[in-house]
């Protein structure tokens, strides 16, 4: 008997596991609401959006998830069905489904394990299967499942979460499942068995350099906990926002230089980390369109190894990281965190790396030499990012 239910618990566990790698092999790549558009959403907006990705060239490049976030709820009908805004969304969610599946692309939407959200709309505490079969009756492929308006301790956090968690495999649909508690209850531990794909890691980006810094300060030192089918998510790139409007800009963020944009994509693609984006893409210059299309550096971030990298130099400003690829070769940023440019000289045995490489430039796409070090200098808040393939 005993042993039975090992066995069960065992190949449960195991399907869950390979539920998760299925859902999310690589990071999650997407753009969300939140740090343009804040509560300001309808279904016009979401529609251009959804024309503005396929336009862009960011669908072709891997950005398949659109994510609503906080502010399309219009409180619950005398069933107790989750209903939208009807101003923001008179077609309904189905119908706005329908329409981003048709461009190739998967829809995600956000609730929240108490009775309100951050912003104070309904949420999903006590219906959370209710919701998760809506979710799935709409064509939802992507839930961000927010903590505000929750008790602060982290047992109450585990089975709020794998509530919902275990609410999404049985609706029926495959639906990622993002855990948004802010990193506050070290989720790295134990979100994967509550179902999560991914999980921040911090409180929210703002667009600013020192809000770069600061998440990134965290979630560089959580590498280990990144798999196929669990992230860490240090939340959405701010490339592009140029302080220009939403909650990153209004809540304290100036905007960033294009060298800072660039570092964000460096940094968060190294680090395996979910690339949602979130300017307006509708309207993006041909810069920013560069900088979150890269294939090259999407190519590492989606490397199906699912490596996050490991920061293996951190010494006067200067930030190394290694992030190991499928085919053998390594991506490398070299970070300068300091407000002057630096001169750096970089041995590749530093890095453990033994003999000589090729060094390609994944922002300038080209190869920039082959030895076994790497000479140059790195711009204040400049990230230089390369692949070294070992030299036979
Ligand atoms: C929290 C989350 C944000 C966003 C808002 C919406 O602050 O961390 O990412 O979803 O709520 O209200």
């Amino acid at each position: 008997m005993v042993r039975k239910l090992f066995l069960l618990f065992f190949f449960s566990t195991a399907i869950s596991f390979a539920n998760a790698q299925q859902l999310a092999p690589t990071p999650p790549m997407g753009w969300m609401t939140w740090n343009f558009f804040g509560e300001n959403i309808n279904e016009s907006i979401i529609r251009e959006m959804a024309d503005a990705m396929v336009s862009s060239g960011m669908r072709d490049a891997g950005y398949h998830y659109i994510m609503i976030d906080d502010g399309w709820q219009g409180g619950r009908d005398n069933k107790n069905n989750i209903i939208p805004d009807p101003k923001k969304f008179p077609s309904g969610i189905k119908a706005l489904a329908d329409y981003v599946h048709s461009k190739g692309l998967k829809l995600g939407i956000y609730s929240d394990a108490a009775q309100l959200t951050c912003a104070g709309y309904t949420a999903s505490y006590g219906f959370e299967d209710q919701d998760a079969k809506t979710f799935a009756s709409w064509g939802i492929d992507y839930l961000k499942y927010d903590y505000c308006y929750a008790p602060g301790d982290s047992v109450t956090a585990k089975t709020r979460y794998k509530k919902m968690g275990d609410a999404l495999k049985k609706s029926g649909r495959d639906i990622v499942f993002s855990i948004c508690e802010w990193g506050q209850r070290y989720p790295w531990f134990w979100a994967a068995n509550a179902g999560g794909n991914l999980w921040r890691t911090t409180y929210d980006v703002r667009d600013s350099w020192s809000s770069l810094m600061y998440i990134y300060e965290i979630n560089v030192e959580l590498d280990k906990y990144a798999a196929p089918g669990r992230w860490n998510d240090p939340d959405m790139l701010i490339v592009g926002l140029r302080g220009k409007s939403g909650p990153a800009s209004d809540l304290g963020g100036t905007g960033c230089n294009d060298i800072e944009y660039m570092s964000n994509m460096s940094l968060w693609s190294i680090m395996a980390s979910p690339l949602i984006a979130t300017n307006d893409i509708r309207s993006m210059s041909d810069v920013y369109r560069e900088i979150l299309t890269n294939p090259e550096v999407i190519a590492i971030n989606q490397d199906p190894l699912g490596k996050q990298a490991a920061r293996v130099i951190s010494r006067d400003s200067l930030d190394v990281l290694l992030k190991p690829l499928s085919n053998g070769d390594y991506a490398v940023a070299i970070m300068n965190k300091g407000s002057k440019t630096k001169k750096v000289a970089l041995s590749f045995s530093e890095l453990k790396l033994d003999g000589a490489y090729e060094i390609r430039d994944l922002w300038q796409k080209k190869n920039i030499g082959q030895g076994t070090q790497w000479k140059g200098d790195v711009l204040t808040h400049e990230t230089k990012f390369y692949r070294l393939k070992k030299q036979s």
